[in-house]
C-alpha cells in the first residue's frame, strides 16, 4: 500500500487557482490523479490545470462560482461528463474576513462568507456524494479544507468562525453518513498559511503570524497538499470523520512561557 493507489482517481479541487487549492491540485496531478480545477479566474485556473499537463498530468479547468450551488452542479456534472467517472472532491474555496467585534459586521458579511465556505462546501459535499456513488468508486473520498477556527473560536472573527466550525460538523456527520458506503470524509484545519487569502497584509502582520505560532514561522500550502494526498490515498481508508491541524501546533493548547533547563542539546552532535 503506498501512494501509487491514487493513480487514475477523478478528484475535483474547488479554489484551485492559486494558494492551498492549487498546491493540492498540483501535487494530485504530479501523483497520477485526473483533476478538475475548479475556480472563478479562468486565466489563473488554466493555468494550473496546463502546467499539470505541462508536466504529463491530466487535467481540466471547469470554470465555478463555488457560492453558487448550481454552478457547483455542474461542475460535478462536467467532472463526470469529461472524465467519465468521480472519486473525490476537495472543497477548498473559500473568503477570510477582517477582524472585527461581532456587532460591526453587517447581514450582507454573513450572506457573503456563509454563501461560499458553507453553502459552497455542502454544495461540493452533496453533488460529490451523489457523483462518487453513483460511479462505484473503489476509494471514495470528500476533503473539506476548514480551518482551525473551526477547532479553536478565533477572536474578531465570529462569521468566519462560525462557517469553519459548520465545515467541519457537516463533515463529521457525512463521515457517519457515508462509512458504510466507502467514502472517507475528512477536514484539512491549516493555520497561518502563507497565501493570497491575507492579502496585502503588511509585512509586521505576516511577521505576528509567524511569532504567534509555536513553530516559530507561518505554513507553506504544500504542507496541506501533503495531507490532502494522504486522504486521498487508500492508506487513509480507515481515517474518516477527522479534522486534522495542519499548524504549526498553533491548535494544540495555549502558549505559555517556558525556558529550557539544557538548550545545550540542540548544540549536540550525534
Ligand atoms: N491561508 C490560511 O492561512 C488559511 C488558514 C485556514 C484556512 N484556510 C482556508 O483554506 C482555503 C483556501 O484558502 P487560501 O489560503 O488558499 O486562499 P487564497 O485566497 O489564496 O485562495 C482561495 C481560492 O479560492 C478561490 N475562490 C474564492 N472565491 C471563490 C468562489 N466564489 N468560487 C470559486 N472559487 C473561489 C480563489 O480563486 C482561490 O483559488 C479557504 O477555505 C480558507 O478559508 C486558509
Amino acid at each position: 500500500m503506498d501512494f501509487q493507489s491514487v493513480k487514475g482517481k477523478v478528484v475535483v479541487v474547488t479554489g484551485a487557482s492559486r494558494g492551498i487549492g492549487a498546491a493540492i491540485a498540483k501535487l494530485y496531478g504530479a501523483s497520477g490523479m485526473k483533476v478538475v480545477c475548479a475556480a472563478r479566474s479562468k486565466e489563473q485556473g488554466q493555468a494550473v490545470a496546463d502546467e499539470i499537463c505541462g508536466k504529463g498530468g491530466d487535467a481540466i479547468f471547469i470554470r465555478t462560482d463555488c457560492s453558487d450551488a448550481s454552478q457547483v452542479k455542474a461542475l460535478i456534472d462536467g467532472a463526470v461528463a469529461h472524465y467519465g467517472c468521480l472519486d473525490g472532491v476537495v472543497s477548498n474555496a473559500g473568503i477570510g474576513q477582517g477582524g472585527s467585534p461581532l456587532h460591526e459586521y453587517e447581514t450582507e458579511d454573513y450572506d457573503k462568507i456563509f454563501d461560499l465556505n458553507s453553502k459552497g462546501v455542502f454544495a461540493g459535499m452533496k453533488y460529490g456524494a451523489e457523483a462518487i456513488l453513483r460511479s462505484h468508486s473503489k476509494g471514495g473520498f470528500l476533503i473539506n479544507v476548514a480551518s482551525i477556527a473551526g477547532l479553536m473560536p478565533q477572536r474578531g472573527q465570529a462569521l468566519y468562525t462560525a462557517t469553519k466550525f459548520g465545515v467541519v460538523g457537516m463533515t463529521r456527520v457525512a463521515a457517519l453518513d457515508y462509512a458504510k458506503y466507502g467514502i472517507t470524509v475528512n477536514a484539512i484545519c491549516p493555520g497561518y498559511t502563507k497565501t493570497s487569502i491575507f492579502g496585502d497584509a503588511p509585512e509586521q502582520a505576516m511577521e505576528f503570524f509567524a511569532n504567534d505560532c509555536p513553530a516559530g514561522r507561518m505554513g507553506n500550502p504544500e504542507e496541506c497538499a501533503y495531507l490532502a494526498l494522504f486522504l486521498a490515498s487508500d492508506m487513509a481508508r480507515y481515517i474518516t470523520g477527522a479534522a486534522i491541524p495542519v499548524d504549526g501546533a498553533l491548535s494544540a493548547g495555549s502558549k505559555n512561557v517556558t525556558s529550557w533547563k539544557h538548550p545545550e542539546i540542540l548544540e549536540e552532535e550525534n
